[in-house]
């Protein structure tokens, strides 16, 4: 998507062909500033540091990562030492084991000469699906808002949306967003609410920055604020991201996220939940019991960075010395609560049936 009217992408290779580019989202919105990963302990810093972050991004940074440990050393051991530092870095994003694995599986059994080559591939293609994936997510999402377009004729379609499901997230067009964006691109009227998401306000800081490169109008609201206007018919779809989907249909996602289908689901309001299949564990059923959740550094929550008004950048305590403090980084919503999710292969049901049927070969169904 754009930045500055440039078409970017979240994650590059340089032209050597094996340095790699992201975009350091810690900085945002107050400075777009590129960093380089040398190594796979940068890549696992940039991940667990949440310079780059956001469940198909993580995806993607992971492959590279495993790239630049293949070129520091192809040997298996290496290898088996740069998947786990990998894996460590968050845990409740699936795509980074998806990711992990793809690679691995595609490197061991080759000749030490031929992995780097077939490294940098692997990461390439893992880029390319996501970003195809995503503009099918847009395509699918984008019937959803044009129905809610047709619904009320000349009205702004109000979708509300919870952290960075965006671009940002993604290597392009972002989940949640991608139908946003071909909504915006055709011409139908949308406007978008946006929590702030506490308490790293990726909300407030990626998506409102996002959406105002794109020229896509937004509102920035607290978190606390969706309810009140689902009550009062301000909202007619919630659109989330997703950081796991068990086989069933139980969504992870940032924290705040359940309280929002409660409110939707309260109002007979939408709640959609995009996801590219990588994001699918089908390895475990309750999402509830079985997804682990985050549990970040407690700073996080008890300060707020921002810009001063003379343009420094700090960091600031908000809460009183010595209370305690809890950061829990997702949740989880029951399928139940979840109206659809937009898959790149349609729109469906938030159950096992739906799942398997359209993903039979990641379901292991015939
Ligand atoms: O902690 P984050 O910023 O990595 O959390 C991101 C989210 O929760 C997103 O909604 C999710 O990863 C989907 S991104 C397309």
């Amino acid at each position: 998507m754009k930045v500055d009217g440039a078409p970017t992408r979240s994650i590059w290779v340089e032209a050597d062909g094996e340095t790699v580019t992201t975009i350091d989202q810690t900085l945002l919105p107050h400075c777009f500033a590129k960093i380089t990963l040398a190594s796979v302990a940068d890549a696992t810093r940039a991940i667990a540091s949440m310079q780059v972050r956001g469940a198909p991004l993580i995806g993607a940074t992971a492959a590279y990562g495993i790239c630049l440990a293949v070129r520091a050393d192809p040997s298996d051991a290496a290898l088996d030492r740069a998947a786990a530092m990998l894996l460590a870095s968050r845990p409740t994003a699936i795509n980074l084991k998806w990711s992990i694995d793809r690679m691995t599986a595609a490197l061991r059994p080759l000749p030490i000469a031929e992995r780097l080559c077939a490294a940098y591939d692997g990461a390439a293609r893992i880029c390319a699906q996501d970003i195809a994936t995503n503009q099918a997510i847009g395509r699918h999402g984008l019937d959803l808002i044009a129905r809610a377009a047709r619904a009320r004729p000349g009205a702004p379609v109000n979708v509300l949306t919870h952290c960075n499901a965006g671009w940002l997230a993604t290597v392009d067009w972002g989940t949640a967003t991608a139908p946003i964006y071909m909504a915006h691109e055709k011409g139908i009227p949308i406007h978008v609410w946006v929590d702030e998401t506490r308490p790293r306000n990726q909300g407030a800081a990626l998506t409102a920055w996002e959406l105002a490169q794109h020229g896509v109008s937004h509102t920035v609201i607290a978190d606390n604020t969706g309810g009140h206007l689902m009550q009062h018919g301000m909202v007619d779809l919630v659109i989330v991201g997703c950081d796991r989907v068990s086989a069933r249909g139980d969504v992870a996602n940032k924290i705040g996220t359940y309280l929002k289908a409660l409110a939707a689901r309260d109002n007979d309001i939408g709640f959609y939940v995009a996801l590219p299949s990588p994001t699918i564990d089908f390895a475990i059923s309750d999402g509830i019991a079985q997804i682990p959740i985050e549990q970040r550094d407690g700073r996080e929550q008890a300060t707020m960075t921002g810009r001063t008004a003379d343009g420094r950048i700090e960091t600031v305590r908000v809460v009183p010395e010595g209370s305690a403090v809890a950061n829990y980084a997702f949740d989880v919503t029951p399928a139940r609560l979840v109206t659809a999710l937009i898959t790149e292969r349609g729109v469906i049901a938030a159950t096992r049936a739906a799942l398997a049927a359209a993903f039979p070969e990641r379901a292991g169904s015939p």
